[in-house]
């Protein structure tokens, strides 16, 4: 099988990648990346050099460029994004072009070249806050933010791709994601890496907020699955069943770190902030996937990661991260 993977220097894409490559010696990959501020080749140094792996640098947004790169492909699986809440609350202009016309111009390419198969990687985050119990696939669409409203959009045009054009398109929706070589801004990383710089930990509002984390390779077992043996035009909630607040999460990576709690800095809430995300997985689960990660055993693993990868972090945070979250903070 021959893939083309958008947004594979992220973090999760090159997770996929390199599991794909491990699992299946039969299979080639093609990476069409940007590389925006959030694609870092150093995550794929381990295939760089196979030869059933090739790298293009682009933009989901160039159309020619598009089809060039997925001629021939058996399958499409997009994780190209612009995907962190807080810059999109700081302007969605990006977000609209990358996560809703970049989607496009896959779909458009995945049509015009008979491609048998598109996954269309997205996120709970479409259904917006969940006070009570948990949301099937077929909840009602909810966005709270420019990035969830992008990529909300961007579900909606790949299903109108199914009911249209009977294209057969497959779109997979997981809780938050964690583990190695998540980029810095997200929270876990984020606050692996302040405290081990014993910089304050920033938590928004009351941190009651509830995320249900997902191991990165949990997650990229069951994005295989719907690839390989998903129906074409379905959608699938992919959870961890591991509901934590925000709070807890954070004591949490400061007892693995030996570090003092004081380090917990309470800040402005984030506008729009989301109480809690929860999916109901049947539907996944019916096709054979569970996720293999105990929650605690996987924190500890991406903490030792990121306590042994200084040298993949610290470039970032002394660069233009820093600028980001010193003009994000200096508005509040
Ligand atoms: P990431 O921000 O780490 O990586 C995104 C990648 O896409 C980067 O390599 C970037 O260079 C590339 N990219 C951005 N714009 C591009 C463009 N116009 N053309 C080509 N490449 C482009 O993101 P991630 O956390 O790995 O998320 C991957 C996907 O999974 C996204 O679609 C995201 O919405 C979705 N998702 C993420 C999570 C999570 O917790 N991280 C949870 C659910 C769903
Ligand atoms: P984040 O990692 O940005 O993921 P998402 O917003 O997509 O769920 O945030 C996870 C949770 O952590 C969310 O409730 C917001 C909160 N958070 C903080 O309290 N402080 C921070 O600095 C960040 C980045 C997030």
């Amino acid at each position: 099988m021959k893939l083309l993977v958008t947004g594979g220097a992220g973090f999760i894409g090159s997770h996929f990648i390199r599991q794909v490559l491990r699992k299946y010696p039969s299979y080639s990959v093609v990476n069409l990346d940007k590389l925006t501020y959030a694609g870092n080749l150093e995550n794929l140094r381990e295939v760089e050099r196979d030869p059933r792996y090739q790298f293009v640098h682009g933009d989901i947004c160039d159309r020619a460029l598009v089809r060039e790169a997925a001629r021939g492909s058996d399958a499409v699986v997009n994780f190209a994004a612009e995907s962190h809440v807080d810059r999109s609350i700081l302007g969605a202009g990006e977000f609209l072009k990358t996560d809703v016309l970049g989607t496009a111009s896959l779909l458009d390419a995945a049509r015009e070249l008979r491609i048998p198969r598109y996954v269309q990687i997205s996120t709970d985050e479409v259904y917006g806050s969940v006070d009570r119990g948990a949301v099937r696939e077929e909840a009602p669409l909810r966005p709270s933010n420019p990035y969830s409203a992008s990529k909300a959009a961007a579900d909606l045009l790949v299903s109108a791709y199914w009911t249209t054009y009977r294209l057969p398109v497959l779109i997979t929706r997981s809780s938050n994601n964690f583990g190695p070589n998540q980029y810095p801004e997200k929270v876990i990383p984020l606050f692996i890496t302040n405290a081990l710089e014993d910089r304050p930990l920033p938590l928004y509002g009351d941190g009651r907020n509830v995320r249900d984390w997902l191991f990165v390779l949990d997650n990229c077992a069951a994005i295989d699955l719907v690839l390989h043996q998903g129906v074409p035009g379905e959608i699938y909630n992919v959870g961890g069943d591991t509901e934590v607040e925000n709070i807890v999460l954070t004591r949490q990576i400061l007892r693995l770190l030996g570090k003092p709690e004081s380090l917990i800095q309470s800040v402005a809430d984030r506008p729009g902030h989301d109480r809690r995300y929860a999916l109901d997985c049947h539907k996944i689960r019916a096709v054979g996937w569970k996720p293999a990660h105990e929650f605690g055993a996987a924190l500890a693993e991406t903490v030792r990661w990121y306590r042994e990868h200084e040298a993949w972090w610290r470039p970032i945070k002394s660069g233009e991260f820093k600028t980001y979250y010193g003009k994000q903070y200096a508005d509040r």
